[in-house]
């Protein structure tokens, strides 16, 4: 009991001193000031000297310092600079600070985004920011949000939405019968889809390998007059931004051929759907009001902070089925619950940050966003092949695809790069071909740093494997 009272008495000294906080203030403050020189990967030293933590569960209590010490001495140096102007892995996008400023209050605040009567204000919150995503990305009035952690979860919210309705249609309860003895469902996409769409169809049951996968032109875009028949038990996937190239499938003729069937379409637009907030960019997402459901992520082109992601929805009434839990204990309101339109009931209050960024940012500043993203993109093609090399993809966006003139020396530059820290790409298989993929996805990148990425790859190119 009186160890109780102490253990007690030390958590209240820790939140009502500051100290902890202002320590972390200054470790935070110390990243931020350093990040945009820092090496894009960490040093092997670096890395190596994460051994630190592989250390016995402690027996006893820690002191707050010494906790936040290791984080900063040996966990910062470790991470990859992302916030940075100079990374340009996956697609992995920065945070607008004042969304990062959002986050910590927010954590403060430490609220659980499931109910309305868990937190008013994160209610209120998600349904402004349906209202406003909705609005920019030029969706259908009514178009209902979930906000979850990424565009997985949103693409698997999606399906289980779509894959139900059409169940539904043909007379079939999915929600309280399952899947044994449904009838068949057909699944239409190209093999360019993401992986994690892939990842979905096996967890609803849909099957990852039952997919009837239509042919695609060298950027990976869906060839629609090559589509199959389509009718009312289909399930249709198209991509907005394929994670590579960057190419967006013909959203607008492939809804076409999905209405006067009776089918349902959903878009992965992980990271290339905030082209609709683009004037210079929206032709590339023409046709998406025609989709049912769609997948995006806020923490890449939107530049919130990790993890934030939606699923959105046409049909507010099929999403809220397929993604219902009840009990007596489950206070739904009349007001809106979160955990109604996600697959957690628990939940970190993400809306938040997103909020924050919509804010921030305006119409405006997501379309100037957006564009300079772009921009960076061109330069960076345009650059290095001036410096020489291939790029191999029309970048239409953000996404660029580069090689040398042979397999080899894009291997050992793609190789240098990466271990010379001054910027950092991935490698990918395209059309064949090992490729070196730029995503420009971050608010931080100025013409300089693509300057400076571009003379890394020149460098990176001519030397052995460093
Ligand atoms: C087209 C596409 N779909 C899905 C995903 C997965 O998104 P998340 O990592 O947010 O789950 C990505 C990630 O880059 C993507 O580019």
């Amino acid at each position: 009991m009186l160890e109780n009272a102490s253990f007690q008495q030390e958590m209240f000294e820790q939140i009502h001193k500051k100290e902890i906080f202002d320590r972390v203030k200054s470790y935070a403050y110390n990243y931020m000031d350093t990040v945009g020189d820092r090496n894009a990967f960490p040093t092997d030293e670096a890395i190596k000297a994460l051994d630190i933590f592989d250390e016995p569960l402690p027996q006893i209590p820690i002191a707050p310092d010494e906790i936040l010490r290791w984080l900063h001495e040996y966990g910062s140096p470790a991470t990859v600079a992302q916030t940075g102007g100079r990374y340009f892995g996956f697609v992995n996008g920065s945070s607008v600070p004042v969304a990062l400023g959002a986050k910590w209050l927010a954590d403060v605040w430490d609220q659980n985004a499931a109910l309305y009567v868990m937190s008013p204000i994160v209610s209120q919150l998600e349904y402004i920011c349906e209202k406003w995503v909705v609005e920019l990305l030029t969706l259908p009035l009514g178009t209902a949000a979930g906000f979850v952690g990424g565009t997985s979860t949103a693409t698997l919210c999606g399906l289980a939405a779509g894959r139900n309705e059409l169940l539904k249609r043909l007379g079939w309860d999915a929600n309280a019968d399952g899947l044994f003895g449904a009838p068949n469902l057909r699944v239409i996409m190209s093999d360019r889809a993401h992986a994690t769409v892939f990842k979905a169809l096996g967890l609803l049951g849909l099957g990852r390998k039952r997919v009837e996968l239509v042919p695609t032109d060298s950027q990976g875009r869906i060839i629609a007059d090559t589509m199959p028949q389509l009718d009312d038990r289909c399930l249709v996937i198209a991509q907005a931004g394929n994670v590579n190239s960057g190419a967006f499938d013909p959203i607008d003729e492939i809804c076409d051929r999905a209405q006067v069937a009776g089918a349902w379409v959903h878009i992965d637009g992980a990271f290339g759907l905030w082209a609709a907030g683009s004037r210079t960019k929206k032709h590339l997402t023409r046709g998406i009001e025609k989709a049912d459901s769609w997948s995006v992520d806020a923490h890449k082109t939107l530049n919130a902070p990790y993890d934030c992601g939606l699923i959105l929805c046409k049909h507010r009434e099929v999403l809220l089925s397929a993604l219902q839990a009840t009990a007596s204990y489950i206070l739904n309101s009349d007001r809106r619950d979160g955990m109604q339109y996600t697959l957690d009931m628990s939940r970190r209050s993400r809306v938040v940050e997103l909020w924050a960024t919509l804010k921030c940012l305006g119409k405006e500043g997501v379309e100037e966003l957006v564009d300079r993203l772009c921009s960076h993109a061109e330069r960076f093609a345009q650059d290095l092949r001036s410096a020489g090399f291939r790029i191999l993809n029309d970048v239409v966006f953000n996404q660029v695809l580069v090689a040398g003139n042979t397999p080899e020396l894009t291997q050992a530059t793609l190789e240098n790069i990466q271990k010379s820290g001054e910027c950092w790409c991935g490698g990918a298989i395209w059309n064949g071909e090992l490729v070196i993929r730029i995503s420009v996805c971050s608010w931080a990148t100025t013409a300089a740093d693509v300057e400076r990425s571009v003379a890394a790859f020149v460098k990176a190119r001519n030397v052995e494997v460093l």
